[in-house]
C-alpha cells in the first residue's frame, strides 16, 4: 500500500471530519456489510435544489470502511442528489488511493452502497449500486 494513502486512511480513520449523526436529517440510511457484520448510517441534509449541504456518518466498522466513508462524505459536500445517483465504485477507489482485494472492496464500498441507497430512496440496499 502506498505510505501516502495509508497515512491518509489511518488519519480519517481516527480523526474524522464526518462521523456524528444529523437530526434532523432529510436522509437517512444504514445498512451492514455481510462479511462481517460492520453496520454503516449515513443522514444528509438537502437544500431546495436537492444540493447535499451536511452529511455525517455513523456506526463501527475497519479502518478501510470509516475512511472511505468520511472521504467520500467530504467529496459529496454541495453535490446533488442526482451526482451521488451517478456516483461509481472507481470514484471511491481514487478516494482512498489503493489498490484493494475483494474482502477489503466490500470495507472501502459500503458507505458508497449505503449513500446511493439513500439517495435513491431505496427499502433496502443492493450491490449492485456498486458494481
Ligand atoms: Fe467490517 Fe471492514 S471489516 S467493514
Amino acid at each position: 500500500m502506498d505510505d501516502f494513502y495509508r497515512e491518509i486512511i489511518i488519519d480519517r480513520y481516527q480523526n474524522p471530519h464526518y462521523r456524528g449523526e444529523l437530526d434532523p436529517h432529510d436522509i437517512s440510511f444504514e445498512d451492514s456489510n455481510p462479511l462481517c457484520g460492520d453496520e454503516l448510517r449515513i443522514d444528509l441534509r438537502v437544500n431546495g435544489d436537492e444540493n447535499i449541504i451536511d452529511a455525517r456518518f455513523s456506526g463501527k466498522g475497519c479502518a478501510i470502511s470509516q475512511a472511505s466513508a468520511d472521504l467520500l462524505l467530504e467529496y459529496i459536500q454541495g453535490k446533488t442528489l442526482e451526482e451521488v445517483k451517478n456516483l461509481t465504485k472507481e470514484n471511491v477507489l481514487e478516494l482512498l488511493g489503493i489498490e484493494l482485494g475483494p474482502v477489503r472492496l466490500k470495507c472501502a464500498l459500503l458507505s458508497l452502497k449505503v449513500l446511493k441507497a439513500g439517495a435513491y430512496g431505496m427499502d433496502e440496499a443492493s450491490d449492485d449500486l456498486v458494481d
